[in-house]
Formats: structure tokens, sequence, C-alpha cells
């Protein structure tokens, strides 16, 4: 399984999650995806997650993605780490969870937007074809303006599939409101 191509994982993955919903209540087969991004990803986000009518394996990567290696929340949350918890200042590292990914740090004149889900479940308000354009274009759909400070231009590089597991992995984590403006970055 360790060196299974990702996509042949993915719909062994569906057909078992797809299986074990059938039977609610039986053992979900996650012990066969150990190693995989999916197990990862659901044991390092650092909030509960909505599952509800969202794809468990694409998540399960959005999380891997988001905390494992896209550093959204260093940018995204204000402050990133609570008290005591900066791993920059040498402390065991804790996530603000109860404010993750709800924005508002400034990196000069620019404020992170709040990037969780709005009213209708979509995260920063983008439906999925805007935001997969924002991370591959680096423009605002709203005013097309080009995005400064966020690494877009690498994020762009992402697959279609991972660039959906971001999504729905952010349509899964709390909604919140956006957070003041609050702290300049750990590490600039
Ligand atoms: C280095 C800091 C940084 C990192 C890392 C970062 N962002 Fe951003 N992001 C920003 C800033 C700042 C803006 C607003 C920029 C602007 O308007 O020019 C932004 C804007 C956005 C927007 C646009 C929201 C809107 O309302 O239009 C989305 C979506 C977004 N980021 C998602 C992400 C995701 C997902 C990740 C992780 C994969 C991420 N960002 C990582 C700093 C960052």
């Amino acid at each position: 399984m360790r060196h299974m191509p990702l996509l042949l994982a993915l719909s062994a993955c569906f057909v078992a999650m797809s299986s074990a919903n059938a039977s609610e209540g039986s053992a979900a087969p996650e012990h066969r995806f150990a190693d995989s991004r999916v197990l990862t990803g659901f044991r390092i986000s650092p909030v509960e997650l909505d599952l509800r009518r969202k794809n468990r394996a694409l998540v399960g990567i959005g999380s891997y993605i988001v905390n494992a290696a896209g550093a959204c929340n260093d940018c995204h949350t204000s402050p990133p780490h609570l008290p005591g918890g900066n791993p920059y200042l040498g402390e065991p590292e804790i996530i603000n969870a109860a404010q993750f990914l709800a924005g508002g740090r400034a990196f000069g004149p620019l404020i992170s937007p709040n990037i969780t889900p709005d009213e209708h479940g979509r995260p920063a308000g983008l439906t999925y074809e805007e935001f997969k354009s924002l991370m591959r274009t680096g423009r605002d759909p709203e005013d097309g303006h080009i995005l400064q400070v966020m690494p877009w231009n690498i994020y762009g590089k992402l697959t279609n599939l991972d660039l959906r597991a971001i999504y729905e992995y952010l349509r899964a984590i709390p909604s919140l409101p956006d957070n003041a403006p609050a702290s300049p970055p750990e590490n600039p």
C-alpha cells in the first residue's frame, strides 16, 4: 500500500469510505491507510472537522497540505500560536485553534483575510472555481488585484486534486467571524 500510486490509493479509499458509510458503526478500514496523507491529515488538524456532506479522503489530504506543507496557519491565524506555544521561541507548538484561519495578521498594509467557511459553507466566501482560479493566478476574483504576500505562485503548481482537497478541508473547519488585526508575523 505504501507505494501504491495516489490515485489508486484514493479510489480504494473512496470505495472503503462508501462501504463504511453504508454500514454505519462498522469499523472504518482506516488502518489500511495508516501511512497515507489522509490519516496524517486527520491527526494533525488543530480543529474539529464537520464531515457532513464532505469527502473524507479529500478532507484528510487537504488537512495534510494545509497543516504539514501550506503554512496557511502562519499567516491566516492571529496570532498563529497561543502564549507559551510558539515554536519560534523554542516552545512546544500550541496552535491558536480558537482563531484558526480567521485572518487578521498584518503584513505591512495588508491584512490576511478570514478563510473559514461563510454562512453558505464557502471558504472565504469563494466558490471552488473562484478559489482554484485565485490559487492558480493570484488574482482576487472580486477586484482582480494580484495577491501580495501569499505564495500563490507556489500553491498554483499543485494538482487540481490537491487544490480540491484544500478547499474541501477549508469547508470542514469551524466557521469563525473575521479576526481583528492583532499581531505582526512571527517569522516575516
Ligand atoms: C505568507 C503568508 C500567507 C500564507 C502562507 C498563506 N496566505 Fe493566503 N493570503 C495572505 C494574505 C496577506 C492575503 C491577502 C493578500 C492580498 O489581498 O493581496 C491572502 C489571501 C488569501 C485568499 C483570498 C481570500 C479572499 O477573501 O479573497 C485565500 C483564499 C487564501 N489566502 C488562502 C490561503 C491558503 C489556503 C493558504 C495555505 C495553503 C494560504 N492562504 C497561505 C497571506 C498568506
